[in-house]
This record gives structure tokens, sequence and C-alpha cells, in this order.
């Protein structure tokens, strides 16, 4: 692979995984993320219930566990996240009934100013606005979660230019962090793309520091591959925007309490190939990161009742062929 070619990460989630980090005595699940990758994105350890417990008062042990472990190691960290309608702490959960638009920007200024600057020049890109927008199924037509995020509801009279500042505080408290777009349902062109598309346009036209666009890339064998991933990478690229696979996994159904089938495996390690490929073929991809690198540290089967063996490594230990193909697809790039 050239000099160019992304970085290549993994989530870990610093509280867990890099807390006690030993780097004489590195436990196995260490030594292989310390290994096997070029970038960590904190699973968790940066979001605001994580970070930001109470109001005024910041915890930032498992981020700067993760950021400890990525220097250690000679990786490089992808910030993640600041403005999220989940994991809020519950304070901003209880002010953000009464809070005036006024008020809510000032506790995302803050936060934001704070975080960011705490890592300036550390951290390569932050997921600043992360699934800001709704799945047409859960309110008939794609629209900004002016219902669920606390500080898009508080400026719901003009979420956009709220979403715009996020952007430009943060760029102000590290103006070397290349700033993201990010959500899930987002790889082929579908209404929530055009809707990021539509708003990339509008952000990027008010000179706002927005640098990229980001597909998480959560994947089941339940739904069909959308063979539009590279259609779109490419559309957020023709705006001058980079790109990025930030969360990739590719989880199956009903495979709890059984191994999967063969099929299952080939699709499991197909669509990992595609998905890494796609990537690879557009020159504006800096990053693609799989959400975790065994099953038994995956979010899904909390998440998905039955479903799992989502990640490139079984809960025991063993890499799967879709960790292999991925490599031999990154040696022939
Ligand atoms: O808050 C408690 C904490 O106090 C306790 O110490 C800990 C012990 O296990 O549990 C904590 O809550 C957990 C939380 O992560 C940590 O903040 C929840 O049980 C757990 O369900 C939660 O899950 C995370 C999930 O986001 C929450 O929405 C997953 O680990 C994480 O992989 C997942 O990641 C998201 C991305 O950020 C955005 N895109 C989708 C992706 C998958 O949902």
């Amino acid at each position: 692979a050239g000099p160019d070619r992304p970085l290549i990460g993994t989530a870990a989630w610093g509280q867990r995984d890099l807390i006690d980090y030993d780097r004489k005595n590195p436990t196995t699940y260490q030594q292989l993320i310390g290994a096997q990758f070029d970038s960590i994105t904190p699973e968790n350890d940066m979001k605001w219930a994580e970070i930001h417990p109470e109001e005024g008062v910041y915890d930032f042990s498992g981020a700067d566990a993760v950021m400890e472990f990525a220097k250690r190691n000679g990786q490089q960290v992808r910030g993640h996240t600041l403005l999220w309608h989940s994991q809020n702490p519950a304070w901003v959960t209880e002010a953000s009934a009464t809070w005036t638009c006024d008020e809510a920007r000032a506790v995302l200024k803050d936060h934001i100013t704070t975080v960011v600057g705490r890592y300036k020049n550390k951290i390569y890109e932050w997921d600043v606005a992360n699934e800001i927008y709704q799945d047409t199924w859960d309110v008939g037509g794609v629209r900004l979660r002016t219902n669920s995020n606390p500080f898009l509801k508080a400026c719901a009279d003009d979420p956009e230019a709220l979403i715009g500042d996020a952007f430009r505080w943060a760029h102000k408290a590290d103006p070397k962090a290349r700033l993201f777009l990010n959500d899930y349902n987002a790889e082929g062109i579908n209404e929530k793309t055009d809707a990021y598309y539509g708003l990339a346009k509008r952000l990027l036209a008010d000179g706002v520091p927005l640098h990229g666009f980001g597909a998480q890339a959560h994947l089941s064998l339940q739904y069909d591959y959308d063979n539009g991933l590279e259609a779109n990478l490419e559309r957020f690229a023709d705006l001058g925007l980079k790109v990025a696979i930030t969360e990739a996994d590719v989880r199956i159904p009903e495979v709890e309490g059984r191994e999967p089938t063969d099929e299952e495996v080939a699709e499991h390690t197909n669509r990992h190939v595609k998905l890494l490929k796609a990537c690879l073929d557009n020159e504006a991809c800096t990053s693609f990161t799989v959400w975790g690198f065994n099953d038994a540290y995956s979010w899904v089967p909390q998440t998905f009742a039955r479903e799992g063996w989502a990640t490139l490594m079984t809960a025991d230990g063993q890499l799967k062929p879709a960790f292999h193909a991925m490599v031999d697809t990154l040696e022939d790039a």
C-alpha cells in the first residue's frame, strides 16, 4: 500500500479495554489492536455521558487512556463525538427541558471548546455531528433530530445554524483536525444521504469548516448490500470533502447459539472487502475503521437480539476469513 492509503482503524473502549494498559505486559487484545491498526476511535470515552458526566465536571480518564495507548503504539486517534442525541448525561437531559437556544448554544460551545481543545493537534478527525438525521421510517420523511437531540431541539427554529456553529467552535479549538458529519444507513444514495448532501452544500456555501462525510457502515446480512456506496462517496468527494468509513461491521441475524454457515461467512467476508475497496478506490477516503475487533466486545448482541458475529475476530480469539481477506486487499492495493 502506498503512503497515501487511508488509515485503518478500530474502535476501542479506553475505560474497558485500555485503562489498565501496561506496555510491558499488554493483554492479548491490547497487543492485537496495538499491532494491527493505524488508528483508534474511542468507542465511548469521548461521548458526553463519559467525558462530561456532571455539569462543570469533565472526566478525561477513558479518553486519556485511548490517547496514551495510541501514542505508545504509534497510532492516530479519530474523535467521536460532539453533537449526538444518544449517550448524553442525565444533567443534559434534565436541563435541556427548559433550555432556550442561547442556553443550549452556550453549553455546547463550552463542551466542544473544552474537549476538542484538550486534544488539540492530537486528533486527526472529529465526528462533530453524529446521526443528526432521522431515518424515513421513523418519522415519515428524513429530517433533523429536533425531537431527540437536546441541542437541536432547543434550537429547532434554525438547527442548521447550530450545526454550523458546532463545526466553527471545533475548528477554532483545533484548526488542524478534519471535521466530519457521520451517520448510519448513510452508505448508498438514499433519502438520508440526499439530506446530508444538501446540508453539506449549504454549510460549505456558508463558509462552515466542514471537511468530511463519514458512512458508519453497520451492515446486516438481513438486508441487501447497497452498491451505491462508491457513487455516494464520490458525490461528497466532488464537493471537496474527505470521506471515511467510520464504524464498519457486518452482523448475522439469528446466529446466537450456533456457528454461521459457510455462505454467511463468505458474505461477511465479501462485504468487508467491498467496503474496504470502496474506500481504497476513492482518493478522498482518509480512514477505514471497524467498530471493535472481537465479537465478545461488539455492541451488536446487546442491541439486536440473537444477532452477532459482526467483527473480524470470534469471541474466542480466532481471526476470521474477513480479516485475512482485508489484509490481502490492502497488500494488493
Ligand atoms: O453508562 C454505563 C456506565 O456507567 C457503566 O460503567 C458501563 C458498564 O458497562 O455501562 C455504561 O453504559 C454503556 C455505554 O455504552 C457506555 O457509555 C451501555 O451499557 C452500552 O449499551 C453503551 O453502548 C454503546 C452504544 O454506542 C450506545 O449508544 C456501544 O458500546 C457503542 O459501540 C455504540 O456505538 C455507536 C456509535 O457511537 C455511533 N454509531 C452507532 C454505534 C453502535 O450503536
